[in-house]
């Protein structure tokens, strides 16, 4: 098979906050696994990380660290199209002509503009919803539907924003007669939803205030092994797989994801264990997983510049590409081409 019949698999990270354990088992994982098989484009979502108020040193500090972790975990630059998302201005672009092809309800029904903006509502009044936070579905389809992928790996929270790029490409393919490919979600059997260590009914998320609800991928693993020993469980002493049962449910999808074995697999393993021996295995996987990642991050972090340019010149020939066929579906032909 040529490079050329491969499909196209892409994913992004947002650069707000740190990276998470949540992160790597919900998506990272699957871009690593999948990288054999696709041509692929991978990319730090620095734009989609200013859809709520930034620092820009942190938001500096944040996509180079994500850059990092992304190699440190396996993302292999001769395989896979590595890049800021700031970098391709067709994003920008993209984002505003699929913007003009959806309507406020559309957007104002997405679950995360509800979650999100409604903690913003309820501190501060409607007026200060960021207008970012509304527009940020479209941001994210304009990104699927630049590199006209095929499979997007992600967790389940994402889900709805890739079934909104599904209807977006089949509402353009239908009115300008482009021939965008409808994508398909690529969700991990275990891990879709990794929850909060001290809250087991949350996911667990990089935007959290309490540093002990995650577990960071540049936690000290020690640190990150205590988390775990203090993760949130219940009070009947029994391991077996129950949605009435979060915490446990929890520490067996890590250790599961980290080993890769079923869950059924590793509820059967530790059927006859107590509590304690079960965070202390999940906690030893933990650690090893982080001590190993964190060797490659510092070496990862002294190429990130060179690395970068690479990634943005190959992605921007194919951004390009893709915004011109809409442009020119859409009547927008430059003079200046
Ligand atoms: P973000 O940065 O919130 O999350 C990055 C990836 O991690 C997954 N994830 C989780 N998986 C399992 N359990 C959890 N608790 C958990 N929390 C997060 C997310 O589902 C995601 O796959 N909008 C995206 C970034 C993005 C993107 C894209 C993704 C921008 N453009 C285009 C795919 C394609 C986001 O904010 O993910």
């Amino acid at each position: 098979m040529s490079i050329n019949d491969k499909k196209i698999m892409l994913s992004g990270i947002t650069a707000t906050g740190k990276l998470t354990l949540a992160n790597y088992i919900g998506a990272i994982r699957n871009m690593v696994k999948l990288q054999d098989q696709y041509e692929n484009y991978i990319f730090i979502a620095d734009l989609h990380a200013l859809t709520l108020p930034i620092d820009p040193q942190e938001l500096e500090q944040n996509r180079r660290n994500i850059f990092a972790l992304f190699r440190a975990c396996g993302i292999d630059t001769n395989k896979t199209t590595l890049f800021f998302q700031s970098d391709i201005l067709e994003h920008g672009m993209m984002n505003w002509l699929v913007l003009t092809n959806t309507t406020i309800g559309e957007l104002s029904r997405m679950t995360q503009f509800k979650d999100k903006s409604s903690k913003v509502k309820t501190a501060n009044g409607m007026e200060t919803i960021p207008t970012g936070l509304l527009m940020y579905p479209t941001l994210m389809v304009g990104d699927i539907l630049l590199y006209n992928a095929d499979i997007i790996p992600v967790g389940i929270d994402q889900k709805q924003h890739v079934e909104l790029t599904r209807n977006l490409a089949i509402r353009l393919n239908n009115k300008y007669k482009t021939n965008f490919k409808v994508p398909e979600p690529y969700i991990p059997e275990v891990g879709a939803k990794i929850m909060s260590l001290t809250e087991p009914t949350k996911k667990m998320s990089k935007s959290d205030k309490n540093e002990k609800s995650s577990i960071y991928l540049l936690d000290d693993p020690e640190k990150a092994y205590k988390k775990i020993m203090k993760a949130v469980t219940d009070s009947e002493g029994k391991i077996y797989l129950s949605d009435e049962k979060p915490g446990i449910k929890n520490l067996l999808t890590i250790y599961s994801a980290l080993t890769d074995k079923t869950l059924e697999q590793t509820s059967e393993l530790f059927a006859d264990k107590n509590y304690g021996e079960l965070k202390q295995a999940v906690g030893e996987e933990v650690k090893s997983f982080l001590i190993d990642i964190q060797a490659k991050y510092a070496e990862a972090m002294k190429h990130i510049d060179e690395e970068a340019k690479i990634g943005a010149e190959k992605a921007r020939k194919v951004a390009h590409k893709n915004l011109e066929k809409l442009m020119k579906g859409m009547g927008l032909n430059n003079a200046s081409k």
